[in-house]
C-alpha cells in the first residue's frame, strides 16, 4: 500500500506528501531536489533520483512494494517553456514515459498525474470543462497533454488505473505555515506580489491592463494548494478502490484579476505593494477558470479555501520564510 510521489519535495507534492502521511498511508518520495526541498518533505522517506531513471524506479518499487504513484516530478512554468521548449519536452516527456514504462510489469496499478489548465490554451467558453477543445499554447501546456497521451496507453494496453489531475492557478501555503512555496525558481503572480511587498523586489510587474475583463487586467482561478492536495488524495482513493480512468479539473470555478490579488494583498499585509503596469505577456490567455463539477462529483471534492484564504496563508508563508527552505 506504499506510495511512490515523484517531486514530493516539490510545492504541491509536499503539501500532498503531508496529506497522505496524516492519513496514516505509507510514502517514498522521489526528487533531484533540482527545485525541491528536503525541508518540504517534513522528514518523509526521501530518494534523491529521477523520476525517468527506470531501474531506479523499479528497484524502489520492489523494495517498498509500491502499488500506486503520484507523479509530479516536471518543469511547470509556461513562460520559461517558450524559452526552453525542450527542457520541458524532455524532462515533462521523456521522463515520464520512461517513469510508465518502468512500471510495467509491476504491482503498481494506480497512477495520478500532475496535469494542467494549460492543456486547454484559451478556452472558447468560460468555465471550461473537461470536453473543451485541448489546445495547449506553450510546450509546457503541450507536455501534460502528451503525458496524458502516454497515460490512456498504458491504460488500454497495460491496465494503469489513472487520473490526470489538471490545475488551475495553485497558490497558498499550508494553513500551519509549516510548508509553502519557495520563491527562488517561481515565476508566478502570488509569489512575486508577495516579494514586493515584502521589499524583497523593487516591484511586481502586472502583465496588461487591457484585457476584456472588469478591471482590464486578466484572470485566473486561484486554489489553495491544500484544496489541491486533499483533491491528490481523493484521486489516488478513487483509483484504488477501481474509479474509472480520465482527466478532472481542479480549480475552484471563480476567477480573479491580477489587480484583485495585488488589492488583497495589500489588505492582509497592511503593506504596500509597489507596481509597475506594462504590457501583456506572450501568450497570456485574457481569462480562465474551472468548470470543477466532475470532479466535485466523481471525488467528492469540494474546495475549501478562496483567495483570501491563499493570500493569508501565502503572507504568513513568505513573512516568516523569506528565503523560503534556504
Ligand atoms: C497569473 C496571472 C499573468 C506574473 C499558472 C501556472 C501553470 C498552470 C496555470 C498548472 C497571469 C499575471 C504574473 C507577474 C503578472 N498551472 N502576472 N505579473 O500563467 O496563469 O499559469 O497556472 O499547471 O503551471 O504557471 O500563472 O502566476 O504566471 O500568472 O501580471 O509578474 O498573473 O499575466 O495573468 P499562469 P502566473
Amino acid at each position: 500500500m506504499t506510495v511512490l510521489i515523484t517531486g514530493g519535495a516539490g510545492y504541491i507534492g509536499s503539501h500532498t506528501v503531508r496529506a497522505l502521511r496524516a492519513m496514516g498511508r505509507e510514502v517514498v518520495v522521489l526528487d533531484t531536489l533540482e527545485l525541491g526541498f528536503e525541508a518540504a518533505t517534513l522528514g518523509a522517506p526521501l530518494v534523491v533520483g529521477n523520476a525517468g531513471d527506470g531501474a531506479l524506479v523499479r528497484s524502489l518499487v520492489e523494495e517498498h512494494r509500491i502499488d500506486s504513484v503520484v507523479h509530479f516530478a516536471g518543469y511547470k512554468n509556461a513562460g520559461e517553456s517558450m524559452q526552453v521548449p525542450g527542457k520541458y519536452f524532455e524532462n515533462n516527456v521523456v521522463a515520464t514515459a520512461r517513469l510508465l514504462e518502468a512500471l510495467v510489469g509491476t504491482s503498481v496499478r494506480s497512477f495520478v498525474f500532475s496535469g494542467s489548465c494549460s492543456v486547454y490554451g484559451t478556452p472558447a467558453v468560460l468555465p471550461v470543462d473537461e470536453k473543451a477543445a485541448l489546445q495547449p499554447e506553450s510546450p509546457y501546456g503541450q507536455s501534460k497533454l502528451i503525458g496524458e497521451q502516454l497515460l490512456r496507453w498504458h491504460g488500454e494496453l497495460h491496465g494503469l488505473q489513472w487520473m490526470s489531475l489538471r490545475y488551475f492557478n495553485a497558490s497558498g501555503a499550508s494553513t500551519d505555515t509549516m510548508i509553502g512555496e519557495d520563491m527562488s525558481h517561481t515565476f508566478n503572480l502570488v509569489p512575486l506580489v508577495m516579494n514586493a511587498a515584502l521589499g524583497l523586489r523593487p516591484a511586481v510587474q502586472v502583465f496588461g491592463t487591457d484585457f476584456p475583463t472588469p478591471d482590464g487586467t486578466a484572470v485566473r482561478d486561484y486554489i489553495h494548494v491544500e484544496d489541491l492536495a486533499d483533491g491528490h488524495v481523493r484521486a489516488l482513493t478513487y483509483l484504488e478502490a477501481g474509479g474509472v480512468s480520465g482527466a478532472l479539473n481542479l480549480g475552484t470555478g471563480t476567477g480573479s484579476s491580477v489587480q484583485q490579488v495585488i488589492d488583497l494583498v495589500t489588505e492582509v499585509s497592511g503593506r504596500v505593494v509597489p507596481t509597475q503596469y506594462v504590457g501583456r505577456r506572450a501568450g497570456d490567455p485574457s481569462a480562465v477558470w474551472a468548470d470543477n463539477r466532475k470532479a466535485t462529483s466523481a471525488l467528492e471534492w469540494v474546495p475549501r479555501q478562496g483567495l483570501r484564504d491563499i493570500i493569508e496563508s501565502a503572507w504568513r508563508w513568505h513573512q516568516s520564510h523569506p528565503t523560503g527552505y534556504v
